[in-house]
């Protein structure tokens, strides 16, 4: 494994560049703020009438409309949300400096064709693995978030170090950059979010609460063992792996987890995962996202709503105190 860490890295070929961000959401607010304070010269990139400028002039960034921003800046990275990408970046081509830097922190748009850059650009990936929320508090507290980087046009022959060089500015060099592919980045990352954490895992404990109810047991109880007990996994997880969780539960617990997990979890699944994997490699999902901006977020809003209204929801109000 390539894995770089601060020490590994020059700084330099960010050293009087300017670094447009494009969006102040989620990740644009946590790496405009970090390479702030790495004291790159940053603006952030808004559309007119954005309801963030307010925000990002609070926190002592600069701000511009997108055209402006874009086209005074070396580095741009394209930190909106993915199904606006194919849009967002025909908006902004013509206003890109010839060879200058045009970066993303997920390789969906570029891996399924909603952007095919400009041959001169410089087209690199920093891809945190974690919500800016994280990133930024991580920044604060001395420490990084784990990224994955990639090069997928190296124009200029500087594509490489801008991608370490903004890594490192984004504090991810403290914990580790590690060498991919946009194709290998955006193709784990989709099947991940449908077939392990995102996806999978919900519905595991949505349908244990569910087998617990209709066997007779309370809801409160059926929750407290389905759902309350994620967070001490997750934890036991990430301080000790999955063997040493294995040996820090109970053997009740162990040898439970033993019998069951591979009965639950068997070749059926992992044939179905195989499936979603061939699936997200073909671009089903990219063309399935952007079938879903088209319609204005329909079947997410309708899906949020639903999600509200059941059992386990109203279960999980009630043990807060608020149902
Ligand atoms: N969320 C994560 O944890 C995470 C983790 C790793 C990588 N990523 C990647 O980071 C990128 C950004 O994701 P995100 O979750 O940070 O996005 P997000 O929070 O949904 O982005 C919101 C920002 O995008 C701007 N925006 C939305 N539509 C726009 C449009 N049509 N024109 C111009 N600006 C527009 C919004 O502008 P206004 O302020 O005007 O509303 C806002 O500033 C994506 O590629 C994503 O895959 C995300």
């Amino acid at each position: 494994m390539d894995l770089l860490r601060d020490p590994d890295i020059d700084p330099a070929p960010l050293t009087g560049k300017r670094v447009t961000v494009l969006g102040y959401g989620n990740q644009g607010r946590a790496q405009a703020l970090n390479l702030k304070d790495s004291g790159i010269d940053v603006v952030v990139a808004l559309r007119g009438g954005s309801g963030s400028r307010v925000e990002a002039e609070a926190s002592g960034l600069q701000t511009a409309l997108i055209e402006q921003a874009v086209s005074s800046a070396d580095v741009v990275i394209m930190l909106a949300p993915d199904e606006i990408h194919a849009a967002l970046y025909r908006a902004i081509e013509p206003h890109l400096r010839a060879g200058a830097a045009l970066g993303f922190s997920h390789g969906l748009s570029v891996r399924f064709d909603l952007v095919s850059p400009r041959p001169d650009l410089d087209v690199f990936l920093v891809a945190p693995k974690g919500p800016g929320t994280a990133l930024r508090s991580l920044y604060e507290e001395g420490k990084g978030m784990i990224a994955l980087w990639a090069v997928h046009q190296n124009a200029t022959g500087n594509a490489r170090g801008i991608a370490l060089a903004y890594g490192r500015a984004i504090g991810c060099g403290r914990a580790g950059l590690i060498a991919s592919t946009f194709a290998e980045e955006a193709e784990a990352d989709l099947f991940n979010e449908q077939a392990v954490v995102w996806g999978a895992v919900p519905e595991l404990l949505i349908a244990g609460f569910e087998t617990l109810v209709e066997g007779g047991v309370a809801p409160e109880v059926a929750y407290l063992e389905c759902v309350g007990e994620l967070h001490l996994i997750a934890e036991l997880i990430e301080a000790r792996g999955i063997a040493g969780m294995r040996e820090a539960i109970s053997n009740t617990a162990e040898l439970g987890a033993l019998l069951g997990g591979k009965r639950i979890i068997d070749d059926a699944v992992r044939q179905r995962m195989k499936q979603v994997l061939a699936e997200v490699r073909a671009g089903r999902f990219a063309d399935e996202l952007s079938a879903e901006e088209s319609s204005g977020y329909a079947r997410l809003r309708r899906a949020r709503a639903e999600a509200r209204r059941t059992l386990l929801e109203r279960t999980r109000e009630r043990l807060a105190g608020r149902g």
